[in-house]
């Protein structure tokens, strides 16, 4: 719970007026406003620290899992912390989701996202708990990354180059990370399925853009030219993928990972169908997002 989501969930909850049980290794990186909101926070020393795991779960109406995004947090960890949900008899789990579509895709088709697959495919296997799971597309903070595989680059000169492959025009869902968590205790709370313990696949999303649009806003926004540079074709891109993956072990996904959502992006994998409209929250957009990136922060400094 002491992560970026995490607090945010936690202010979602505490909004509506539930009480919130923290669990994390680091008590001291939760906000202080947030601290002492709490019901408790269980200091655990691992991810396999189970006496904490059973304590934080014991008597709970829902567990939201929303551990760091890597893959043994995906399927080792997650998995222990469901089984203690299922031990304490707790029916509702909130997966460690807020991803791209990885319920369209194959085992294989992402390394990054197999053990997201594998913990699935598990629980459905082995046990009673029905998990919640949302896609939501990328954080919308982190819009840019997966677009180029990097941060859209400043020059020394002021302005920034945005990389891209294929036409420019494929569009990525995006959600912001607030609305991520608003969506999910919405759900958690209203969905009729969700609170009888029958879980689920949910889509979100704040917004569905192209590079072109979010270079677009962002030019205007911030008052810096943006170059849209063209890296190559939609099978450039593949091969790309193809060759990193063929030279590197499957430990390394990490240097092809956001090469690799562009190459599934450009071959329709990430669109959302049907997804969940909350009348009562307010949907960011890309300005909302624009407005809160530096473009200090963005990406390392090229010459011109
Ligand atoms: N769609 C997207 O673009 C996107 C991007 C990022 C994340 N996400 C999703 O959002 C979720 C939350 O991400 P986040 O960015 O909020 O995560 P985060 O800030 O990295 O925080 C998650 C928490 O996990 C705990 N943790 C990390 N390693 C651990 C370990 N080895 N053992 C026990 N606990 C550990 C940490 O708490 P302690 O240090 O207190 O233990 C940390 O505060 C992720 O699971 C991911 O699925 C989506």
């Amino acid at each position: 719970m002491s992560g970026r989501l995490g607090h945010l969930l936690a202010f979602a909850a505490l909004r509506r007026g539930l009480q919130v049980r923290g669990l994390g290794r680091s008590p001291g990186a939760v906000k202080a406003d947030l601290a002492c909101s709490l019901e408790s926070f269980i200091t655990t020393t691992a991810y396999y620290d189970v006496p904490a795991l059973r304590r934080a779960v014991t008597g709970v109406d829902a567990v939201i899992c929303a551990y760091s995004p890597t893959p043994q947090m995906y399927l080792e960890a997650q998995l222990l912390l469901l089984r203690e949900a299922e031990n304490a008899g707790v029916k509702i789990f909130h997966a460690q989701t807020w991803n791209l579509n990885w319920h369209g895709i194959q085992f294989g088709d992402m390394e990054y996202y197999d053990a997201q697959i594998s913990f699935c495919r598990q629980v459905e296997l082995t046990s009673k708990i029905r998990p919640v799971y949302v896609f939501s597309g990328v954080f919308g903070e982190q819009l840019w990354g997966p677009l180029s595989g990097t941060f859209p680059t400043k020059r020394s000169d002021g302005t920034c180059t945005i990389d891209y492959w294929g036409a420019g025009n494929t569009k990525y869902p995006w959600t912001s990370m607030k609305n991520c968590a608003e969506f999910s205790i919405e759900l958690l709370t209203t969905e009729k399925d969700v609170v009888d313990g029958k879980g689920g696949f949910f889509f979100v999303r704040s917004g569905y853009n192209t590079v072109r649009e979010f270079a677009e806003v962002y030019e205007r926004l911030k008052q810096v030219k943006v170059e849209l540079i063209r890296k190559g074709s939609s099978e450039d891109l593949h091969a790309k993928v193809q060759e990193l993956r063929r030279t590197n072990s499957p430990r390394r996904h990490c240097k092809w990972l956001g090469l690799l959502v562009a190459d599934l992006a450009e071959q329709g994998k990430w669109s959302i169908g049907d997804y969940k409209v909350f009348e009562n929250i307010q949907v960011d957009t890309i300005e909302d997002i624009i407005q809160e990136i530096d473009p200090e922060a963005c990406g390392t400094t090229k010459a011109a």
